[in-house]
């Protein structure tokens, strides 16, 4: 059986495991599943590959695959069994979820998530198994939500002017920032206001006076989502005599 073991390693292609006999489950363990050892991060709307891989690259005879997400309980995402002729994706995941059979043979397994929901956020598993053998692999998914910045001109305010920076649409919860070229002690008179709306997502809103002393110039108001990374901005100019 050893021999055979190894002569199935070598063709697993070719011959159907269960014929031969059954190996020892050590038989096997040359084989290791790998994910994506960072988080993987999507966008809002956007597609994303959840990364799986065979090593050393093979397509294992009747191989099964399942995509689980963890929660308290595993949640079927996508399922390949059986060569293909039940290839399901699970409940909820309708028209969202995509694996490419034809790379199995260089061990990607990798899968297609789509048109990201902000409840995506969470760790997945590729799970594989053959007649003999099954593995798994975890991998992390963040999914981000960005959105564009809108600064308004309130009027005057005592001896200032007012201005309110909003944006609506980021996971995580955002910061914000007032930036000027000749402002001095901006934290002292900001104000700002985050929410969460019934679909998770954050919307900020921040007022600041500015005065005829904090000069004039460009000012700008900047979000930023630290999870990946990225800003958003807006800018106006107040000229002298406000
Ligand atoms: C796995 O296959 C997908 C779909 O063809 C491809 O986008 C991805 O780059 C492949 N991954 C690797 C590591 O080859």
């Amino acid at each position: 059986c050893h021999v055979v073991s190894l002569v199935k390693l070598l063709t697993l292609n070719y011959f159907p495991s269960r014929t031969l006999c059954t190996l020892p489950s050590q038989g096997l363990e040359k084989f290791s599943l790998s994910g994506s050892q960072s988080p993987v991060v999507g966008f809002l709307g956007q597609d994303v590959l959840l990364p799986c891989q065979l090593s050393p690259p093979a397509q294992l005879p009747n191989m099964d695959v399942q995509w689980r997400k963890i929660g308290q309980e595993f949640i079927l995402v996508h399922e390949y069994a059986d060569r293909g002729t039940q290839e399901l994706p699970g409940a909820g995941y309708q028209n969202r979820t995509e694996l490419f059979p034809s790379d199995f043979s260089s061990g990607n397994i990798s899968l297609k998530l789509k048109m990201l929901q902000i409840t995506d956020n969470g760790k997945y598993q590729c799970f594989v198994r053959d007649a003999e053998w099954s593995h798994e692999a975890i991998t992390e998914l963040r999914v981000a939500a960005v959105a564009p910045v809108f600064i308004d001109v309130l009027g005057s305010r005592g001896q200032g002017i007012g201005l309110a920076c909003r944006s609506a649409g980021w996971f995580p919860k955002p910061e914000l920032q007032w930036v000027g070229k000749n402002w001095q002690n901006l934290a002292m008179d900001i104000v700002t206001d985050v929410t969460e709306d019934r679909e998770n997502l954050y919307s900020v809103v921040s007022h600041v006076t500015v005065t005829e002393r904090e000069g004039s110039g460009d000012i700008s108001c900047i979000v930023r989502n630290r999870m990946v990374d990225t800003e958003q901005q807006s800018a106006i100019h107040l000229s002298s005599e406000f």
